[in-house]
């Protein structure tokens, strides 16, 4: 299985590459990074710094965009740290990005390998608009697109309706999510209900190997952030839900099909991801739909998860 992965590392991020890259069935197409928990230019060096960490380095990484399509950028160092790594100081990376630009070398290895390449999105989605500028057949070019992003019937978690991914350029979003690809939606509904609990967070703190110690300290900032949302010791799953999902679609126990669309006006609502939820949804709705999972398995998911980093 060929996966490109569109990141912004980013401390979930981390986990999400280590859930792939331990996997023998993956090859990685490669990694395109963009701005979102930090600048373009840290997300991609962390993206190489990963990669050497967990195995996997030599893989192509291009740098992407460094601002949303349209609003000014935000960053999300508050989550991820100064260095979107948890402060956690790691070796010099091995390697150097390619000369391309993100949307570039997906573009390029779509169209090298027509159909066989899976995306895996885990930041806002400002890369996969440009390369769809750059390829309009891009939809029918890869095999699936699996998103970390939205917030549907959850709240939201930048404002009480945005999602971060989504709120970081909601334009992009609006485009991509519009845009007819095979695409799997995993949004906050199933990754703040997918947390990593004190006990997880224990066991993975005794796996005696270098990645496993090294991503249980990227994770205390990050969890230092996320007990003061959940009011006790844990931390939501986002980007290795969705890596998972990819990997592993049987985790889906329930999901939806729907048209997703993204609020670009509203003064308190600019982001929210919008989902026809009626029963009977509009025949006339033109727009494609997008599966949107309502049911994972958490259990699973999280025995996995630290299998990965075994
Ligand atoms: C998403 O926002 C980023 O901070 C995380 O890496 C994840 O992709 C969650 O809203
Ligand atoms: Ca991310």
């Amino acid at each position: 299985m060929q996966v490109f992965v569109d990141c912004d590392p980013g401390i979930d991020d981390a986990l999400a590459l280590a859930y792939l890259a331990s996997r023998p069935d993956v090859t990685f197409a490669g990694i395109g990074a963009v701005f979102g928990n930090n600048s373009v230019d840290v997300t991609t060096d962390n993206a190489l710094r990963l990669l050497d960490l967990y195995g996997r380095s030599g893989v192509p990484v291009a740098r992407g965009a460094s601002r949303p399509l349209v609003q000014v950028p935000r960053l999300g160092d508050y989550v991820h740290g100064a260095n979107g790594l948890g402060e956690v100081v790691t070796p010099e990376p091995s390697g150097e990005p390619v000369r391309e630009s993100a949307a570039e070398l997906l573009v390029r290895s779509a169209r090298a390998a027509p159909g066989e390449i899976d995306v895996l999105a885990l930041g806002p989605l400002t890369n996969l608009a440009l390369a769809l500028n750059l390829e309009p057949e891009l939809p029918r070019l890869l095999r699936r697109v699996v998103v970390m992003g939205g917030a549907v019937r959850a709240p939201g978690n930048i404002t009480p309706w945005a999602e971060a991914n989504t709120y970081n350029d909601p334009e992009a979003a609006e485009v991509v999510l519009g845009a007819g690809f095979d695409m799997t939606l995993v949004a906050l509904d199933v990754t703040m209900r997918t947390t990593a609990h004190e006990a997880w967070l224990d066991e993975l703190g005794r796996l005696d190997n270098e990645r496993a110690r090294t991503t249980s300290s990227f994770l205390e900032f990050y969890v230092g952030h996320y007990s003061k949302v959940f009011g006790v010791r844990q931390c939501a799953m986002h980007d290795p839900l969705a890596a998972a999902v990819l990997l592993d679609p049987g985790l889906v126990t329930s999901s939806v099909e729907v048209p997703v669309r993204v609020e670009l006006q509203g003064e308190y609502t600019r982001a929210l991801t919008i989902a026809d939820l009626r029963p009977t949804p509009a025949a006339d709705d033109e727009r494609p739909s997008v599966t949107l999972p309502t049911e994972v398995d958490r259990d699973v998911f999280l025995t996995r998860m630290l299998d990965a980093l075994r």
